[in-house]
């Protein structure tokens, strides 16, 4: 059944708890499960951040999780970890945690080129779901998946990526965020524009200046599978996790 069929008939798709409170209100619940989203922002807005904030909680429930890195290595992002009061350690130990580099499997894959073929394509999509289903992973992140675009560099061989991959996760029932990098005066949610049109769900980032102030902001622009808020919040980066307040409250975020 269609998700239109399915809401129009008051059946709720399951839901992915990100653990991050503020977002899951603005969810509904969190995000549909097998959905594809595709977090956007320029450098510094907290993607990286927010990603392993959702693959620590899903570990932290017992869910699978693997964070794929394709631009720093996986040991300088633990070390980004170890502050936040809700990390354990112990989640690597007991494989709910899994970090894997991206240039490991391509060296794996013995894809060196500067464009890949559709055929190495095809070959990195089912080397990743193959791993998602051998290791039975629930939350995926692709951290980033622009840097993975700049190796496909066409439209086509991008659109092909992104919907043959997410369509592997939708079907093992996976979650996943793919990172996107775009610069601070970039109009689209995208560095290539296919991305964002093809991903279930587009969270953007981004910087807003306020009394001397530069503030952090997350919206949710899309959600397939549910209905949400689409107004601007406040994004706090904290100890204890992300924070989130709308921006139209408490007067220092009020919009002009
Ligand atoms: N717990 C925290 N408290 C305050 N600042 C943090 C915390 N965690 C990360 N940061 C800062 O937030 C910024 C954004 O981090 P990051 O998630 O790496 O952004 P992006 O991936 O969008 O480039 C970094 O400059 C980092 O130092
Ligand atoms: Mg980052």
């Amino acid at each position: 059944m269609t998700d239109v069929l399915a809401e129009k008939r008051g059946i709720q798709r399951e839901r992915c708890k990100t653990g991050i409170e503020g977002l899951d209100n603005i969810l509904n619940g969190g995000i549909p499960r097998g959905n594809t989203i595709l977090v956007t922002g320029s450098c510094g807005t907290g993607k990286t951040t927010l990603s392993l904030e959702f693959l620590v909680h899903g570990a932290l429930s017992g869910e699978k999780c693997l964070f794929i890195s394709v631009t720093e290595p996986s040991s300088k992002l633990l070390a980004n970890l170890i502050p936040y009061e809700f990390f354990d350690d112990r989640l690597i130990e007991q494989g709910l945690l899994v970090f894997i580099d991206m240039p490991a499997l391509y060296e794996r894959l013995g894809l060196r080129k500067t464009e890949f073929t559709f055929e190495e394509i095809h070959m990195l999509v089912n080397a990743i779901s193959g791993i998602v289903r051998e290791l039975q992973i629930k939350r995926l992140v692709i951290d980033s998946i622009t840097s993975v675009c700049f190796q496909l560099k066409t439209e086509e061989k991008i659109r092909e990526f992104i919907l043959k991959l997410g369509k592997a996760l939708s079907d093992f029932g996976c979650t996943s965020l793919l990172v996107s990098e775009i610069s601070p005066a970039e109009q689209r949610y995208s560095m290539y524009g296919v991305e964002e049109a093809i991903a279930d769900g587009i969270i953007i980032l981004g910087n807003l200046e306020r009394k001397g102030d530069l503030l952090r902001t997350m919206q949710v622009v899309k959600m397939r599978g549910t209905s949400h808020s689409r107004a601007k919040y406040v994004l706090d980066l904290t100890p204890i996790g992300i924070l989130l307040v709308p921006l139209l409250k408490g007067g220092m975020g009020a919009e002009k």
